[in-house]
């Protein structure tokens, strides 16, 4: 296979990418799954933006936005790239109503959302099923466009660069190795600009709000091929994801409460009934969220309980089930109105603020090789991502990633013509009859981080992630190169080198700034007010 663009990965920055991109040649798009199984499908907050006053009634500025970005962030965010990025925010929301998207209204004016570290209501929404309303556009859109090709349950392998064949001095990307899930073939697929948008890695943890594809393939692959990674030791734990002890699958388990519900009122409570977090920070439950998910943490340690309580009661009948249809029903279908009852929650892993260190065009340190959305690390999240900007995130990346492509790759600057790619080689390897080995591997190390690198972390507990993670990464290894490749040792692979760079970036780390926190050192060091970069050569 053979195209201008292939682009891993089909949340909101893939397809907006691949729906610019279409106008300049043709697109390959890789889907794991089928084409509904991405975080942005289950995004339901919605996208962070400012609009101007004609739109909206909010009275915010982009300073506004700015400054409170830049506060979740803990002195890690890159001011220039948190600007641009906001700045950004309306053009992109006008293309993606150009594609069809429909945000709630009241009137002619949008009606605007509040979540934690917000200072303005700016949250566009539809519903609580905003980033299912995204993804419908987009798919939709990108499957009447010819020139795009969205495969789906194609699982890229590795990607293919000209260091890796053993031309080092002009390191570029030329394509990747890609399995089709369903035949179990490899094939070559090439291209000179290849978008990661694979999204994060909330599946390394044993809870997560994420979906089943989270595996940390994008960062993965852009490590193995060289790049550099930064900041992975800031995981986002979303405060309130329903406690459901009983329920079996993992939409089930995974099952968020916007905090979109927050914004409208409602407010975290313990067994008693007592608003606890109002001992961490004045803004109470609607502080940004490493605040609030460390303060239910403590909560939970401090009286053994386990879960505290999402109260929305007190608003009048009828309210979350026409604000938030999705979230009432799905309560209601595991037995709990929450128009009467308090949602019992916990915290469970949410986003992945680090990632491939990238430009806010996505640029790597690979020529060809953008990487755009929740995969990259650009500087707008910082220590911390406020809420709902990784949705605008994502789409201006792939708005600014197409304009950087269109800049550097005119055709008068073609590239020299690469070495020739070698066919995969299966080798002499078995199929895998031990799928045993998988998912216990799999199973220990969402355990290992959730137990040793969540919320609160030693250096003692991070040691031993460190040591465990290095035996599984060999016997992984050992697994993947001795048996014919399939999705799952696939996903397994890139989920034990996602987690060891989260470990790796962590044990660096030795203080407690945003979402990372330590016992052993709980101040904030100004000397280490830097990003933490892992480069690979
Ligand atoms: C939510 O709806 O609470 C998630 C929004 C986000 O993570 O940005």
């Amino acid at each position: 296979m053979t195209a201008d663009f292939l682009v891993i990965g089909a949340g909101v920055a893939g397809l907006s990418f691949a729906l610019r991109a279409a106008r300049h040649g043709s697109v390959l798009v890789l889907m794991k799954g089928s084409a509904y199984e991405s975080n942005t499908a289950w995004a339901q907050g919605g996208i962070a933006t400012v609009l101007p006053p004609s739109l909206c009634f909010s009275g915010d500025s982009i300073e506004s936005h700015v400054a409170d970005t830049l506060d979740a962030g803990a002195g890690l965010c890159n001011e220039a790239a948190v600007r641009t990025i906001i700045s950004e925010g309306a053009a992109t929301i006008e293309d993606l109503i150009g594609y069809g998207v429909v945000f709630d209204k009241q009137g002619e004016q949008f009606q605007l959302g509040k979540e934690g570290g917000h200072s303005y209501r700016r949250v566009l929404h539809t519903r609580d099923t905003t980033g299912l309303e995204i993804a419908r556009a987009l798919i939709e859109t990108a499957r009447q466009t010819p020139n795009i090709t969205l495969l789906e349950h194609h699982v890229a392998i590795d990607l293919i660069t000209t260091a890796k064949l053993g031309a080092v001095a002009d390191d570029r990307v030329l394509g990747a190795y890609v399995l089709n899930a369903r035949s179990n073939e490899v094939s070559i697929f090439r291209a000179d600009r290849v978008v990661l948008a694979a999204g994060g890695c909330g599946k390394v943890y044993l809870y997560t709000t994420n979906p089943d594809s989270a595996t940390g393939d994008g960062v993965a692959l852009a490590w193995r091929a060289g790049a550099s990674v930064a900041n992975m030791e800031f995981i986002q734990f979303h405060p309130t994801c329903f406690y459901n002890p009983g329920a079996t699958g993992a939409e089930a388990r995974s099952f968020l409460v916007s905090e979109a519900v927050r914004g409208e009122g409602g407010i975290l409570v313990n067994g008693k009934g007592e608003d606890f977090t109002l001992l961490s920070d004045p803004r109470g439950s609607l502080a940004p969220r490493d605040i609030v998910a460390r303060a239910i943490d403590r909560e939970l340690k401090r009286t053994g309980a386990d879960c505290v309580y999402l109260d929305i009661t007190h608003k009048p009948q009828g309210f979350m089930r026409e604000r938030f249809p999705y979230i009432y029903e799905n309560l209601l279908k595991y037995g709990l109105d929450c128009e009467t009852q308090a949602i019992p929650v916990v915290p469970a892993a949410h986003y992945q603020c680090g990632g491939v260190v990238a430009d806010v065009a996505g640029r790597t340190g690979i020529a060809g090789l953008y990487a755009i959305g929740e995969v990259a690390c650009t500087g707008l999240h910082g220590a911390n991502r406020l809420a709902s900007n990784s949705l605008l995130e994502g789409n201006v990346m792939a708005r600014l990633a197409m304009a950087d492509i269109l800049r550097r790759f005119a055709p008068s600057k073609q590239a020299p013509a690469p070495p020739p790619i070698p066919e995969w080689e299966p080798g002499n390897t078995a199929e895998s009859d031990e799928l045993v080995v998988i998912y216990h591997n799999w199973d220990e190390i969402r355990r290992l981080m959730w137990d040793y690198v969540s919320i609160v972390r030693t250096d003692n507990r991070l040691r031993r992630a460190a040591a465990r993670l290095r035996n599984l990464g060999k016997e992984v290894r050992e697994f993947y190169w001795g048996h014919r490749v399939n999705a799952d040792i696939l996903e397994l692979r890139n989920l034990v080198t996602a987690a060891s760079l989260i470990v790796d970036c962590a044990v660096r780390r030795q203080e407690s700034r945003g979402l990372h926190f330590t016992l052993d050192h709980p101040a904030t060091a100004q000397r280490l007010c830097h990003d933490t970069v892992l480069r690979k050569f």
